[in-house]
């Protein structure tokens, strides 16, 4: 069939709609609540709280289409299928709806709306094991709709059970739903886990009835939950006929664009079409990081280092095909122009992308060139197939080189990177900074670092506060700090009183007053947990997190900085009070003098 990419998601949010689920807006890439990963990586990432029994504002169907960044296969982008943005479309049922339902929605979406033919689909379903039984029911409900049973196969955890998403938290047996693609493709005794190319997934219903725990057991979720998610491009390419993600219409226009930058043909030659799909793949997902509600601008940490890995390998690969990387700020535009009615925050940031982008872009154009041939000499010297780390950390140092860009142009090479010898490198260099920074500090010459980290510490101090005041559930709902003041959401059903305030601000002021130390440990989760840290512990992808503690009156997950001792902060107070959500409030505070 064919369907644009307009009318595929129309479609998809048009039918969950109309079975009552409310539409709710992509939330942010960058996830809240959440320091432990650098990207929201699915549809229901920011509706952990909700999943673990939480009331929506917005009801108990939900549905979307949300941006999702996931960068773990970042160096496999190139070949037909990976890219590091993708959108998630998705259907939720909080507690309401159970599987029956469930089943029987996709079944009529598949089926009715998007036409195919039921004969063409496959299933899976969990096998069982000693956790939870095999899933008869989905079987049964599947066969009510005319599937038949050879249709349907069941198979291990490994395959049809989903989550949780960190190392706790809501989990459960899946169905997933395949498109049968070419037979000629298929290796004999088949079945949809096997990767011949014969079944190509699209669907995904995840039966969340347990909540994994610290100890590796699983009880029942206070609530059932259903949780879809299918992958918006792979989808739209599959319902095509596509066998690349690159031929839909969403990279359509980036392609002929860098088409005419190169002066190439794509489908011409494997190597440029690969260099092709890293350029457009990489630019639009940048472009989405920096355009975000919660824009990140290339840096050397956490998520903006992301970006600058993105546009650096870009501009690198933009040069192999023969143009300027500055060039690329043109497919940054039409990415925008092609996105901005399903994400306004893109238009509303479009300078700042532009700008920004192009800024990355000249400043690596400038040792590019530089660093290649650098690189290029060492070679020649490297005896035993292996570049030293040092050197590494200088192409990284002195020309910009995102080390996962030297260890793919070394492989290019066929040479390894000593990356032992790289990251000891790198800590002498920190040890070396830090000295200089502390330096810096002691001169005066701090800029305004020190008033946000102190606003920072403040709002630790002041979620603490609130959680005295209105319990352990209050939590934080999204936070913006600036030089002058901070801003703090959380959840709260009504408009704080005075003698609230009051109390949030005698809290806040006699922990400054008390002059404790700030004291920060790292730790594995389940031990943060224990020891009765605030954050968020059932959507964690890493294992060891940062803990500050602050005397008696908090303790808090955070990435950090933080003020050493309390009493550098000055006195806390509280400027306004209002509504920033249903049911969720904000706080504007400064510290003085
Ligand atoms: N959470 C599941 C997934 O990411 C279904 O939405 O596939």
């Amino acid at each position: 069939m064919k369907i644009t990419s307009q009318e595929f998601r129309k479609a998809f949010i048009d039918f969950y709609v109309s079975k009552g689920h409310a539409l709710i807006p992509s939330a942010s890439l960058i996830p809240e609540n959440d320091p432990t990963v650098l990207f929201t990586t699915a549809g229901m990432h920011p509706l952990v709280p909700y999943l673990q029994g939480e009331p929506h504002p917005l009801g108990k169907r939900l549905c979307s289409v949300q941006k999702c960044v996931r960068t773990g296969d970042i160096d496999e982008v190139g070949d037909k299928s990976h890219c590091t943005f993708f959108e998630m479309l998705g259907n939720w049922s909080l507690g309401d709806y159970g599987k029956k339902e469930a089943i029987a929605f996709s079944y009529e979406f598949l089926t009715k709306v998007l036409k195919l033919d039921q004969n063409k689909l496959a299933f899976t379903v969990f096998e069982g094991d000693e956790n939870a039984p095999r899933d008869d029911e989905a079987i049964a409900y599947w066969q009510s709709h005319g599937i038949r049973r050879d249709q349907i196969f069941t198979l291990p955890r490994k395959n049809n059970w989903w989550g949780p998403a960190g190392l706790t938290g809501p989990c459960g047996t899946d169905t997933e739903m395949f498109i049968v693609g070419d037979q000629d493709k298929c290796c004999e005794e088949c079945d949809p886990s096997c990767d011949c190319g014969k079944y190509l997934e699209i669907w995904n219903e995840v039966f969340m009835q347990y909540d994994k725990q610290t100890d590796g057991t699983f009880i029942p979720l206070k609530q059932k939950n259903v949780d879809g998610g299918m992958g918006f491009e792979r989808t739209l390419a599959i319902l095509n006929g596509y066998d690349s993600v690159y031929d839909t219409d969403l990279f359509r226009p980036a392609i002929e664009l860098i088409e005419s930058l190169a002066n190439v043909k794509y489908g011409d030659n494997e190597e440029t079409d690969k260099a092709i799909r890293i350029v457009a793949d990489h630019i639009r997902t940048a472009t989405f990081i920096m355009g975000d509600q919660k824009g990140v601008l290339p840096s050397n940490v956490d998520q903006g280092y992301v970006v600058r890995r993105l546009i650096r390998r870009a501009t690198r690969y933009a040069r192999t095909l023969g143009f300027e990387g500055e060039k690329l700020v043109e497919l940054a535009t039409l990415y925008i122009e092609e996105y901005k009615e399903i994400y306004p925050e893109l238009l509303e940031n479009k300078e700042k992308v532009e700008t920004e982008l192009l800024k990355e872009i000249e400043k690596f154009q400038k040792t590019l060139v530089q660093g290649l041939n650098e690189l290029e000499k060492v070679l020649k010297f490297v005896k035993d197939g292996v570049l030293n780390g040092k050197t590494a950390f200088r192409l990284y140092d002195t020309f910009g080189f995102p080390i996962e860009m030297t260890i793919e142009l070394a492989k290019e090479k066929g040479f390894s990177v000593d990356m032992e010898g790289y990251k000891a490198a790198e800590e002498k260099h920190k040890a070396q900074s830090k000295a200089g920074a502390e330096q810096k500090f002691a001169g005066g010459l701090a800029d305004h670092q020190v008033e946000t980290t102190n606003l920072h510490t403040a709002a630790h101090l002041m979620l603490a506060a609130l959680r005295k005041l209105f319990g352990d559930d209050t939590n934080q709902r999204g936070s913006n700090i600036t030089a002058e003041r901070l801003r703090f959401d959380f959840n709260c059903d009504h408009k704080m009183t005075d003698e609230e305030l009051k109390f949030v601000e005698d809290y806040v002021n006699e922990a400054i007053d008390s002059k404790v130390d700030v004291v920060m440990e790292e730790m594995p989760i389940e031990k943060a947990r224990e020891i009765g840290a605030t954050g968020i512990f059932n959507n964690k992808y890493g294992d060891v997190v940062k803990v500050y503690t602050i005397g008696d009156y908090s303790k808090e997950i955070c990435g950090g900085p933080h003020a050493k001792n309390t009493g550098d902060l000055g006195h806390f107070e509280i400027i306004k009070e209002q509504s920033s959500a249903s049911g969720v409030r904000r706080i504007k505070a400064v510290l003085k003098g």
